[in-house]
């Protein structure tokens, strides 16, 4: 198999390299600029001042104060420390049900669950085929003994975007706290925690050009939660740990760039995103986009192939040096359909035949075109080895 002219990535909501200006940012605070925030010396003051400047930069681009964002190591700690956090502090004053949706991420699944290990009853909104929240459901659902509501973004398989802002207005009406996992919304959606009545909003680093293993949380000044872990009075014993200053200082410079350029970017993004759908949907006029009756994020997206598994599609396109996925990448290895899907009703031949092509900086008109030559090509052999079989 000869590859494509270069290496193609079509994988950016797994994550993004990291930019250069934010590697520059960091750097001084993996060489002199190395001291302990908590030192109250020289080092440990130069230090503090960056991690609250960064804290600062990071609150300016969501609508936020400095004290109202928490430093994580990203997206999976933030949804879990909003979860768990604000079940822990409410469930002692009666709110007993935790409510979200079932096309959310792991990390919220996850946490969801633990809650009702530890005695939540979890309730799960219904979605419309298209993959947006049934608000009927949500208000069906949403009464005063709901703790907290948690409903994603942008999802992160079919990029289908939520009604956040109006599920946040219901949830504080009923004196619900109410979260919203960002991860695959920053630079995607307006976010502005001064207009829209979230309480707890999570940001992962490695999805914006900052490195992996930082994010943020927003905590509205207020809104209570129990912390994770115990041990330090770091970030107001919400999150105890000597901080990743060089890291937190690259998420500021991340979130700033990409708040600076999102307008061309998605303006870009969604021009190509629709050039590849109608190039693939063209040859293959069978194919299935999914989330495609729905509001989506430029980003995403998700095609399934009658006739086709999407894991022998996917060794193909690496073969030919195109990378995508199944799905998300928690998933990528397991032979399992998507949840989403799953929860979408889609058929199960075309939910474990889908493909997830997801754009950003390093995609091109000229890898568009590449796909859009190659992917039909690798679809046919595969309809014609399934035929044969
Ligand atoms: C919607 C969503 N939430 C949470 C996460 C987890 O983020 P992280 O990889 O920073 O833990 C991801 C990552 O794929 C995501 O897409």
């Amino acid at each position: 198999m000869t590859p494509a002219v270069d290496p193609i990535y079509l994988d950016h909501a797994a994550t993004t390299p990291v930019r250069e200006e934010v590697f520059e940012a960091m750097k001084p605070f993996f060489g002199p600029r190395f001291g302990n925030p908590s030192s109250t010396h020289r080092w440990g003051r130069e230090a503090r001042a960056a991690l609250d400047e960064a804290r600062e930069r990071v609150g300016r681009c969501l609508g936020a104060r400095p004290d109202e964002i928490c430093f994580t190591s990203g997206g999976t700690e933030g949804d879990n420390l909003a979860i768990l956090g604000a079940w822990r502090a409410l469930k002692v004053r009666g709110r007993t049900a935790v409510l979200t949706t079932p096309i959310e991420h792991k990390a919220i699944l996850g946490a969801v669950h633990q809650t009702g290990r530890e005695g939540a009853e979890e309730r799960f909104v219904a979605m419309t085929p298209a993959g947006v929240v049934d608000v009927s459901s949500f208000d069906a659902l949403l009464d005063d003994t709901v703790a907290v509501c948690s409903t994603m973004w942008v999802n992160n398989e079919i990029g289908t975007i939520q009604p956040v802002p109006k599920l946040a207005e219901k949830a504080k009406e009923r004196g619900a706290f109410f979260h919203t996992d960002a991860v695959q919304a920053f630079g995607k959606v307006p976010i502005d925690a001064q207009k829209q009545p979230f309480d707890f909003l999570t940001i992962s680093g490695h999805k914006i050009g900052a490195p992996k293993g930082i994010g943020a949380l927003f905590i509205r000044r207020g809104a209570q939660i129990e912390p994770l872990m115990h041990g330090g009075t770091q970030d107001r014993g919400r999150r105890p740990g000597t901080e990743n200053v060089a890291a937190a200082v690259g998420l500021a410079r991340a979130a700033e760039l990409t708040l600076a350029e999102c307008e061309a970017h998605c303006a870009r993004l969604t021009r190509l995103r629709d050039r590849l759908e109608a190039g693939i949907l063209e040859k293959i006029p069978d194919a299935v986009v999914h989330g495609r009756e729905a509001e989506r994020a430029p980003h995403i997206l998700n095609v399934s192939v009658p006739g086709t598994d999407s894991e022998s599609l996917l060794m193909a396109l690496d073969l030919r040096g195109i990378a995508a996925s199944g799905g998300s990448a928690c998933q990528s290895g397991s032979i399992d359909p998507s949840h989403v899907l799953t929860a979408l009703n889609v058929r199960p031949d075309l939910a474990s035949a889908a493909i997830r092509m997801s754009l950003g900086v390093l995609t091109t008109d000229r890898c568009i075109d590449c796909v859009i030559e190659i992917f039909p090509t690798l679809v046919a052999k595969a309809r014609e080895f399934s035929e044969a079989q």
